[in-house]
């Protein structure tokens, strides 16, 4: 099978065009109607959740608009393939790219397992354009209710989040055997048998797009190969999945760049199951949210762990390179810095069964505190090449500050405290920035260009998480980043 890249260049003008498009809602009228039998739920959520409308192409037919009419062709080349073949489609969202199939057909959504290789015991996230989407997967046919069907409990969520990085978990109306089917009924291999699904509403106008003009609700995990890193561009996809699928829409890099934080409302207190895009501090700002509690474990992989995880997507092995992955959790600040030592180096290269004569590969990936190389010493004979990488988080750096930047060093002679050496044919010096968005932006690229450039080991500066940390600021989804980073070390020093 031949894997085509399509990119999506007018992202902007098309989200113009939607907004414009979808039903203004004011005082609390909603615009539901249609499907779920002309049942009308009071809503009182704004922006352009209820409703999300795609215009046909006739409203891009003028020449200027070349650019939009050929978007809307690419999705809705997309939206037929997900409609009429158990191929999954590649598509961006804000946090990750996901490879979307069907929610409603199993043969569609068997078409990801086969592709990612993942084991099918772990659910899926169905994503929705809108709430009346969502309403239709709650919903009976013949139900007459005028009670809204989605949770009360996520209603300030969904004001506030939505669209955006938040999933969360809903009851699956199929486990239920005495109320009739929903007006959209879920693949049971969506939910891999669970009693709920997790559902999101992206912020990607590309993505609300493809999903209206599909019709059809998208199951979508990250669109990595099992146990990869998760894609955060078109080219990521590409690499892990090139002949396995035929479509990635590419709509560049993602924003958020790190999964959708999973919350389960359903149980008291309310718990978080992921962290990712929302961080637990604006969770407790909502109503009935103030108490949530961290649900998961923040470990390394519990290989072998006989107790069954919440989340089943949290036993697995996840987002890891190729390359050994050490991470130094910083808790101390600027004055305690955690730094790599030689020491370090060499026994995780006797670790990795590396000779010592061998040229071997070295990285290390700093974020706030740690000096150039981690605060290791090399000998000057080597040779080095800047190259300020912009393209791996997608960030243009502003005035006085670089995006992604690494520094490579050839045959470096690493010198230690006490005259110790360590040779590496090659050190990557890789400096993600302090700040933590542009940190989560970057981290799963970082990942993927350090086993491109052929890694043997790499050294990663943590970030500390509030609550951790001794100044109590509010780090954002540091959470999210360090979760991900300790999945994919092999070894943490504290
Ligand atoms: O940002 C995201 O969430 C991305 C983009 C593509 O939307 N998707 C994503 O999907 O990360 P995936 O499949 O890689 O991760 C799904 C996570 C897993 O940890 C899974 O266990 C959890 O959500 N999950 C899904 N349904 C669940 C359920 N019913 N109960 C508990 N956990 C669930
Ligand atoms: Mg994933």
């Amino acid at each position: 099978m031949k894997t085509r890249i399509s990119k999506i260049n007018s992202e902007q003008e098309l989200l113009g065009r939607f907004a414009a498009a979808a039903p203004q809602i004011q005082n609390g009228a909603s615009s539901l109607n249609g499907m779920t039998n002309g049942t009308h739920h009071t809503s009182h959520f704004g922006k352009d959740l209820e409703r999300w409308e795609v215009p046909s192409d006739d409203d891009a037919a003028s020449e200027s608009e070349e650019n939009v009419k050929a978007d809307l062709a690419a999705l809705q080349e997309a939206a037929q393939l997900l409609r009429e073949r158990d191929i999954p489609v590649a598509f961006p969202t804000e946090t990750v790219y996901g490879l979307g199939a069907d929610a409603t057909r199993s043969g569609a959504v068997k078409g990801i397992y086969a592709a990612k290789g993942r084991p099918s015991d772990n659910p899926l996230i169905v994503h929705v354009c809108d709430l009346t989407m969502l309403r239709n997967l709650l919903l009976s046919t013949s139900s007459s209710t005028s009670s809204d069907p989605i949770p009360a409990v996520y209603k300030p969520l969904i004001d506030r989040f939505w669209p955006g990085p938040l999933t969360i978990l809903l009851p699956n109306p199929n486990s239920s055997t005495q109320l009739p089917p929903p007006v959209l009924r879920l693949a049971p291999e969506v939910t891999a048998g669970l009693s709920t699904f997790g559902c999101r509403m992206p912020a990607s106008p590309l993505a609300r797009s493809l999903i209206s003009l599909t019709g059809r609700p998208l199951a979508a995990p990250s669109a990595n190969a099992s146990t990869r890193p998760s894609p955060t561009t078109a080219q990521h996809v590409y690499d892990d999945l090139d002949g396995r699928i035929e479509l990635i829409l590419d709509g560049g890099a993602c924003q958020v760049g790190v999964e959708s934080t999973v919350v389960d409302g359903l149980c008291t207190p309310p718990v978080i199951l992921r962290p990712g895009g929302i961080s637990i501090e604006e969770l407790r700002q909502c109503a009935g949210w103030e108490s949530v509690e961290k649900a998961y474990k923040d470990q390394q992989q519990h290989n072998g762990s006989k107790e069954v995880p919440r989340a089943p997507g949290m036993k697995y092995k996840h987002y890891s390179p190729k390359a050994k992955v050490i991470l130094y959790e910083q808790q101390g600040g600027e004055n305690r810095k955690n730094l790599v030592t030689v020491e370090d180096v060499t026994q995780a290269l006797n670790e990795i069964g590396k000779e010592e004569d061998e040229k071997v590969v070295v990285a290390i990936v700093r974020t706030r505190y740690w000096p150039f190389l981690g605060g290791i010493k090399h000998t000057a004979e080597g040779q080095q090449q800047n190259n300020n990488s912009t393209e791996l988080n997608g960030e243009t750096a502003g005035e006085g500050e670089s995006a992604c930047e690494i520094t490579e060093i050839r045959d470096a002679v690493l010198t230690g405290s006490e005259g110790r050496m360590e040779k590496a044919g090659r050190i990557l010096d890789v400096n993600l920035g302090k700040d933590v968005g542009g940190i989560a932006r970057g981290l799963f690229a970082v990942l993927r260009e350090m086993d491109k450039r052929g890694a043997d080991v790499i050294f990663v500066e943590g970030v500390a998480v509030a609550g951790d940390d001794k100044d109590g600021r509010d780090d954002g989804i540091a959470a999210a980043v360090m979760n991900r980073l300790r999945k994919a070390a092999s070894e943490i020093k504290t």
